[in-house]
């Protein structure tokens, strides 16, 4: 640090001033890069501050707030539901069951909880027959009225808007905000999906390496889609790769995603995952990417890899095959050279036709020969023979020569035979 300073104070030239802003960034990035993935908390009971920080109340689920109003007490079960109850018997005021029901507020209200879906009797057409509803304002800290300090908190003020609709103060010590937040930033196997990265938050099951979220040996390719917020997807950096262990799985990453271009929620990003395994592993890699975010948390998740056995370059396979391509080219190529210049020698040279002047017709006519001898074709040969000879007797009735071809057979060729 102290030699950076020094460069500072000395009078710079652009480039080393711009050399300095370099190494400053980079001591920023690596110092925004120590933090671990924020992992979507276990409940749907957090919140975002003003500032985008998680807030998470998870351990307040169902924690029971009483405020006694006479004849009707009211509670509030946090992050469940708000319910009056009296003498004659409990009325639901909403339950806390959807998400985006958990806002941050305005003004001395740091926190509003919606209610829905209480009881409807008499409340049937109220906010689109969903009943009674419940509105809770949290304040971190006390009552602005002074009642209840100290203590979990408590109920500061209940107002009855209609029959149908209660707003309530809540003063809790609340949670501190957690870490900030890119909202709105998905990753998924699909383009409109976020199995990996909701809401900018890493999902159970990908926060770090787990065998049962394990990618297969077989599967080369994986495609991760990611998307943003428009206004804040200039935010978005390169990601950046770690594999564990550094050897014995190859690794490559390209896309969109990778070069570090702006998704968007209309136009996603991909990061295309290419891995082959070079070493078999009991335990399968890990891909540790982080995608630093300016200003925010980066995202992080993590990939596991199943390697089970050795893996060859899809490369080097392309290769066998091409070979036994060309291979088998020059083959039938070399063969129909042959044949042809076989054939044409026959019958030039050696004055032969048609299937006589095939070259190894003779030596495969031996063959059958030897074979039909053996078994005393000469019959089957002799009927096969007039056959052929009526045949074409018929072909051409008026001539009562046999045809070259019958002659040719009867001075011996009997591949006709089998
Ligand atoms: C994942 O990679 C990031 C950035 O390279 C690093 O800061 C972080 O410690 C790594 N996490 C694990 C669990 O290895
Ligand atoms: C956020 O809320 C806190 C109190 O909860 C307040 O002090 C601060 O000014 C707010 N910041 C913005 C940007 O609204
Ligand atoms: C009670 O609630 C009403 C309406 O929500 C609000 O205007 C008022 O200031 C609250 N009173 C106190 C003392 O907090």
């Amino acid at each position: 640090m102290q030699s950076r300073r020094r460069r500072f104070d000395s009078p710079s030239s652009p480039s080393s001033s711009y050399r300095t802003f370099l190494a400053l960034l980079t001591v920023l990035a690596s110092q925004a890069l120590q933090a671990s993935a924020v992992v979507v908390p276990r409940s749907n009971c957090y919140v975002f501050d003003n500032t985008s920080r998680l807030v998470d109340f998870s351990s307040w689920i169902g924690h029971p707030f009483e405020y006694d109003g006479g004849e009707t007490d009211l509670v509030i079960r946090f992050c469940k539901d708000v319910e009056t109850r009296s003498q004659t018997g409990y009325v639901d005021f909403g339950r806390f069951d959807k998400y985006n029901n958990f806002v941050s507020g305005s003004g001395h209200v740091d926190y509003v909880q919606g209610f829905y879906n209480g009881d409807l009797a008499n409340c049937e057409t109220s906010y689109d027959k969903q009943g009674r509803t419940a509105q809770v304002n949290i304040i971190c800290g006390s009552c602005l009225n002074g009642r209840c300090k100290g203590g979990l908190g408590c109920i500061c003020n209940v107002t009855y808007e209609s029959t149908c609709r209660v707003f309530l103060e809540l003063a809790i010590p609340c949670e501190k905000p957690g870490p900030r937040v890119f909202k709105g930033f998905t990753v998924g196997f699909h383009p409109r999906s976020w199995e990996l990265v909701y809401d900018g938050m890493t999902r159970i099951g990908y926060e770090k390496s787990h065998h049962e979220f394990s990618f297969g040996t077989e599967q080369r390719h994986v495609t991760l889609y990611m998307t943003a917020i428009a206004s804040l997807s200039t935010l978005v950096q390169r990601p950046i790769i770690k594999v564990l262990p550094e050897s014995g799985l190859e690794f490559k990453l390209s896309g969109s995603g990778a070069t570090g271009s702006a998704p968007t929620t209309l136009s996603p990003t991909m990061l295309n995952v290419e891995w082959r395994c070079e070493r078999a592993r009991d335990t399968p890699y890990e891909v540790n990417i982080t995608i630093p975010v300016e200003g925010y948390e980066p995202i992080q998740f993590f990939l596991a890899k199943m390697c089970e056995h050795r893996q060859e370059k899809s490369g080097e396979s392309t290769t066998g095959w091409a070979t036994f391509g060309v291979l088998s080219c020059i083959f039938t190529v070399s063969s129909t050279l042959f044949c042809c210049g076989g054939f044409i020698y026959k019958t030039r040279v050696e004055q032969k036709r048609g299937i006589d002047a095939l070259p190894g017709m003779t030596i495969l006519s031996a063959c059958l020969e030897t074979v039909s001898d053996t078994r005393q074709s000469y019959t089957r040969h002799e009927d096969l023979n007039t056959a052929f000879a009526s045949e074409a007797s018929w072909e051409r009735s008026p001539s009562p020569a046999p045809p070259t071809k019958g002659t040719s057979k009867s001075n011996g060729s009997r591949y006709g035979a089998i």
